[in-house]
């Protein structure tokens, strides 16, 4: 009786402690079979993903989604730590793999410093080179958004770790291709047009004001993407002038610099959050407006050829209910499903500016009416919403 009323909750603690670590382990390894936009959205070790304005390539049968690694609280907007990147063979179901750059110590003096600003990094893949490369918009430390800067870094291996390479203003001393001769040659300054009403500064800056103003040493550059056409060449789109412009930029073969050819998209439209994907040849961007972390109403451009022209459509691509703060989000991919032709997925982030480390994703379907592309809110789908079509 000793040893049974002794030994059987021995047993049972046991037993208790397996079940207990079974459950653990499986809750940690949640897994998913769709995506529930705006809800935590946990990894491999049951961590909401730590990949804000990100980005996704898909390498080797894999996903690697590459997104701004956020901390707790209102500072968790500045990085203290880097860029992240998780993969997945699914989209649902995501494995961290760590910090793949890493910002640089405090008082390194590194443009990457500890306390910079580094957002919205994509990564793409080289071809030739055989490297991946990842740009991103950089803000140096202490200075607020008033560096617009693009940052250049490069690794071997998907998984980094990738090494900065520069910092910088692009397309120093050359002019976009879509100014005329008029325009180059502005002598108004940004001192003249103070005063002028919105609109009026508005047509000033749309002539190419701050291009004029920035000539010398490079256009801002803030918001951002990569775009990777189907004949490899690459291109980055950033928010430029002081977020009133787009600017698209060629890069050189080997992704590391720009060959000088650039155009200006919607002069003085201010866009930021710009995402881009191609169907059937013809070019789509979903872009935000400018409201800090506030979200606003989605933006549609479509070009029948890279280098434009770009017409801005009228209506929010969003449709439905919240579709004037584009359902509490703003864009930062689109993401072509491998396998399928034509399927798109809408990626956007849902800010939470007092603690940063919070911020959801919302992913949506990209779907077409009337030949262009809407976003509709669904609480939870999966990729099975394609073959309804
Ligand atoms: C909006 C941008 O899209 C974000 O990436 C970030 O730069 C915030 N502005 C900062 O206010």
């Amino acid at each position: 009786m000793k040893n049974y009323s002794y030994g059987y909750p021995k047993k049972i603690s046991l037993i208790l402690v397996i079940t207990m670590t079974i459950t653990a382990i499986a809750s940690a390894q949640q897994s998913y079979n769709n995506f529930r936009p705006g809800e935590l959205w946990l990894d491999n070790n049951g961590v909401h993903i730590n990949a804000h304005g990100g980005g996704i390539l898909y390498h080797n049968d894999t996903y690697y989604w590459f997104g701004e690694h956020k901390t707790e609280g209102k500072t968790g907007n500045v990085a203290l730590v880097g860029v992240g990147c998780y993969s997945s063979k699914d989209l649902y179901n995501w494995i961290n793999e760590g910090i793949v750059l890493s910002v640089a110590t405090e008082g390194s003096d590194s443009d990457i410093e500890s306390g910079c600003i580094l957002e919205r990094p994509k990564v793409i893949y080289n071809e030739k080179t055989g490297k991946f490369v990842m740009y991103f918009h950089l803000e140096l430390k202490g200075k607020g958004y008033s560096a617009a800067r693009t940052g250049i870094a490069v690794s071997d291996k998907i998984i980094g770790p990738y090494k900065f390479i520069k910092s910088f203003r692009p397309n120093a001393g050359i002019f976009p291709v879509n100014m005329t001769e008029t325009q180059r040659n502005f002598t108004v300054t940004s001192e003249d047009i103070k005063g002028l009403s919105s609109s009026e500064k508005d047509s000033i800056i749309a002539e190419g004001l701050y291009v004029c103003r920035d000539f010398k040493t490079g256009q801002m550059s803030r918001d951002m993407a990569l775009y990777v056409d189907d004949n490899q060449k690459a291109y980055h789109i950033y928010s430029s002038e002081e977020n009133k412009t787009l600017h698209i930029a060629e890069l050189t073969d080997d992704y590391l610099d720009y060959t000088g050819k650039y155009y200006r998209i919607d002069p003085a439209g201010w866009n930021e959050a710009p995402a881009l994907f191609k169907k059937d040849g013809r070019y789509y961007m979903i872009t935000s407006g400018c409201t800090g972390w506030r979200p606003n109403p989605a933006r549609l451009l479509t070009a029948d050829n890279i280098w434009g022209p770009w017409t801005r459509h009228p209506d929010n691509p969003a449709i439905g209910d919240d579709s004037e703060t584009t359902f509490h989000s703003q864009s930062t991919y689109i993401l072509p499903v491998q396998g399928r032709e034509n399927t798109f997925i809408f990626m956007a982030d849902r800010w939470k500016p007092q603690n940063a480390i919070d911020g959801r994703y919302v992913w949506l379907p990209i779907e077409f009416e009337n030949g262009l592309p809407v976003l509709k809110w669904v609480d939870e789908w999966d990729l099975s919403v394609y073959d309804q079509e």
